[in-house]
């Protein structure tokens, strides 16, 4: 898979770009990721890529050009755009697997107080990570690369993302390493008994209890 990343941002993906899984993702070649400064795109002398909103308001409001021309030099025809934005659909697990199917991302970040209307005629889909506002687009699309790229073939062991909370619509049980006695802090004893069965069993209850304590709506889900 290729992302391509289009920002006015550029060094706010260093350390997600050298760091830990999506580092060893990169360089073992299992995803290629180019961030993108669309302002080396516009044609203003200035390199603007911002102006006031016609009819007044506060703030600038990204212009199309140089996201235009961004997009259109790194366009395939199998590629998919996605515009963040917090009017968009909301991430989730779900739709990180269905990204996980695609050859090319382009992914789109927004600043400032908006974007021109008609950038959203670029984009196949529009993506929000929640309902707050950020200052831009440029943390939610490291949420949505890094949601992705740990799904493809091979960067984590399948098993580890198999049974992640929210595939099976449960949280995840609580899990405990050494020592077993901390600060009087004790590992459940069903955990030490090397009993499967039952430790199967302790684990799918707890992931129910949890699931019912902390979020009753997923249980609805299943
Ligand atoms: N840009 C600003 N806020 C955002 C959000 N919540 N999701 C995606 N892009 C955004």
């Amino acid at each position: 898979m290729t992302i391509d990343i289009l920002t006015l941002f550029p060094n706010m993906f260093e350390g997600f770009l050298n760091e830990s899984i999506i580092k060893r993702a990169i360089s073992k070649k299992q995803v290629v990721i180019n961030i993108h400064n669309f302002r080396d795109y516009s044609l203003d002398p200035h390199h603007k890529v911002d102006d006031y909103a016609f009819g007044g308001g506060e703030g600038m409001v990204l212009m199309p050009q140089p996201i235009f021309d961004c997009v259109a030099s790194l366009k395939k025809e199998n590629s998919k755009v996605i515009l963040l934005t917090p009017q968009g659909q909301t991430f989730n697990q779900k739709m990180a697997y269905t990204l996980t199917k695609e050859e090319h991302l382009i992914i789109i970040c927004g600043h400032y107080e908006g974007f021109d209307e008609r950038i959203r005629t670029l984009a196949d889909i529009e993506l929000s990570i929640g309902d707050y506002i950020l200052t831009g687009g440029e943390l939610a699309s490291m949420v949505i690369a890094d949601a992705v790229v740990r799904l493809l073939d091979g960067v984590i062991k399948t098993n580890s993302h198999q049974n992640d909370s929210f595939n099976s619509h449960l949280l995840d049980y609580p899990v405990y390493t050494k020592p077993v006695d901390f600060r009087g802090m004790l590992v459940p004893e069903v955990l030490l008994s090397g009993h499967h069965e039952n430790i199967k069993k302790w684990r799918y209850e707890e992931q129910l209890k949890r699931t019912k304590e902390r979020r009753p709506d997923l249980l609805e889900k299943r």
